[in-house]
């Protein structure tokens, strides 16, 4: 038998580290819960697939945002929201090329949007703040699927809502396939061998509910849940029926930077990075992932032994450590709590004595996944800056300053930020002032990460991104192209993933014209 002892350790177990009176309760209710909580042998939820129905010729998905309740720990109600469930939503399934359309229901009592992370759209579908659905209406976007086979995701973009909103429950995975990647010889029977992964992490009040707050401490760092869960499971286990398994991850958490990797310390492979394959499988132990931020990976189960999937605590604590004055000791107190070398584990991962036989699943890894061309920075019509900023201090806690921003700026439905020329190449280029590290997403398009402070990046970084992890002091430049959607009246936006900065206007708008 392996041991449990790390089963959300770190997590719970970093309680007593935690200073702030507020987090302290928090921890102590959530720490109180998990020991009623299951023995860690829950099965994995996997949430069902879902692949809508084509209605001439249209692939047509019906979405019912919802309130719910739900058992996180046994014969305890939690309120939740979801989309067609209590919490979270069905993976969508579609393909490259199809005509998709979302008849978006919102029966949760308050206003909501539904965004659909990563896809490149006309921008009154993209579900954004413009794209408000009020309660007891339902929105029905339609568009084509201009996507390479990836897994992107869906969630709440409502204004200043957001953050509040998805750790409610208000998101979920999509899955987009194409001809070339089921050519593949890799692991794809979903639940089988190709397994959905959402990470999140909650606090709980004593009551069950969960713990939200929007003081200035998580307005800055973010909420931190005290425990860590996948598909909505505290302490789940999967019983993997192949050699090969390959788990779709979406670091889904409003602000927790996820360092994953296996308890025995086995390799594994990546093959996707946030919207498409990579050239070729990048062998790794770890795997880092900002909020907003997908990778799949391929793991090897062929020795049979049971291992965990363990959330690794950051070298230099995620970049959070450092800083002076207010609000570096926040920042240090906060990332506190893991003592080096440990980590979390979140799913214990089961192979089965007798593994199904190769022809039912993917033996062996291709080594060539997707070649796809790059654009070069010398058709690039300019460079646009951006630079990410906090602050802290009696300026913003009077409300006189804002504690984040972009270019100085903080966000504003009615100003629009960036002009682009339709068919352009541009470089963005994004720098970090603050001094903990910040996942910076684009929406509409994918882009190739062009260098880290000047250098290339890592290989698992060089597929298509649409968020990339800025680390404080760094600059990170990405190359793009706004092709097929003007509309000079509805932008798109770019903001942090860090949903807390987010919504305290960490964001700005950008329009594509003709
Ligand atoms: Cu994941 Cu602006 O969104
Ligand atoms: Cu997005
Ligand atoms: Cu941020």
């Amino acid at each position: 038998m392996i041991t449990r002892r790390n089963f959300n350790k770190g997590a719970v177990a970093g309680a007593a580290a935690i200073a702030a009176a507020p987090l302290l309760d928090t921890y102590m209710s959530t720490q109180a819960l998990a020991q009623n909580a299951p023995a860690p042998s829950r099965p994995l939820n996997i949430p069902p697939l879902y692949a809508g129905k084509i209605s001439g010729g249209v692939r047509v998905f019906d979405l019912n945002m919802r309130r719910g309740n739900t058992e996180f720990f046994p014969g305890v109600k939690t309120p939740t929201l979801g989309i067609n469930a209590d919490f979270l939503g069905p993976v969508l399934h579609m393909s490259a090329g199809e005509q998709v359309r979302f008849n978006v229901k919102n029966s949760l009592g308050e206003p909501t949007t539904l965004h659909w992370h990563g896809f490149h759209l006309p921008a009154k579908h993209d579900g954004g703040p413009h794209q408000e659905i009020a309660p007891g209406q339902t929105w029905s976007p339609q568009f084509e699927i201009k996507q390479h086979a990836a897994s992107f995701w869906y969630h709440s973009h409502m204004l200043h809502q957001t953050a509040a909103q998805v750790w409610r429950g208000l998101a979920g995975m999509m899955i987009v396939d194409d001809a070339h990647a089921r050519a593949l010889s890799l692991p794809a029977t979903y639940g089988v061998d190709d397994i959905p992964l959402v990470l999140q992490d909650r606090s709980f009040n004593r009551d069950g509910s969960l713990s939200y707050s929007t003081d200035m401490h998580n307005t800055m760092m973010g909420n931190l849940g005290a425990l860590l869960m996948v598909n909505g499971s505290i302490n789940a286990t999967f019983a993997a029926k192949t050699k090969l398994v390959r788990f779709r991850v979406l670091n889904a958490s409003n602000a927790r930077f996820w360092t994953i990797g296996f308890s025995d310390e086995r390799p594994f492979h990546q093959i996707a990075t946030d919207g498409a394959l990579l050239e070729r499988p990048v062998r790794l132990t770890r795997l880092s992932l900002g909020p907003g931020e997908r990778g799949e990976i391929i793991v090897d189960l062929g020795d049979r032994k049971p291992v965990f999937l363990r959330n690794f605590p950051l070298p230099d604590g995620g970049g959070m450590m450092g800083g002076g004055g207010m609000m570096g000791r926040m920042m240090r107190r906060r990332g506190g709590g893991m003592s080096a070398g440990e980590g979390a584990d979140f799913l214990q991962i089961i192979p089965a004595s007798a593994q199904a036989p190769a022809s039912t699943s993917a033996a062996t890894l291709p080594n060539k996944l997707l070649s796809l061309p790059r654009l070069n920075p010398a058709d690039a019509a300019r460079t646009r800056r951006f630079v990410l900023d906090m602050r802290m201090g009696p300026m913003v806690m009077m409300g006189i300053s804002n504690p984040v921003s972009i270019n100085g700026k903080v966000m504003k439905l009615n100003r629009i930020d960036e002009v682009i020329k339709l068919g352009d190449t541009e470089i963005w280029e994004i720098s970090n002032r603050s001094p903990m590290p910040h996942p910076f997403h684009i929406h509409d398009i994918q882009f190739h990460i062009l260098d880290r402070d000047g250098r290339p990046p890592a290989a698992n970084e060089r597929g298509l991104k649409d968020t990339v992890v800025v680390n404080r002091g760094e600059t990170v430049r990405v190359i793009t192209k706004f092709e097929d959607y003007a509309d000079a009246q509805t932008p798109y936006m770019y903001h942090c993933h860090i949903l807390e900065h987010e919504d305290a206007g960490m964001m700005g708008q950008f329009t594509v014209v003709a």
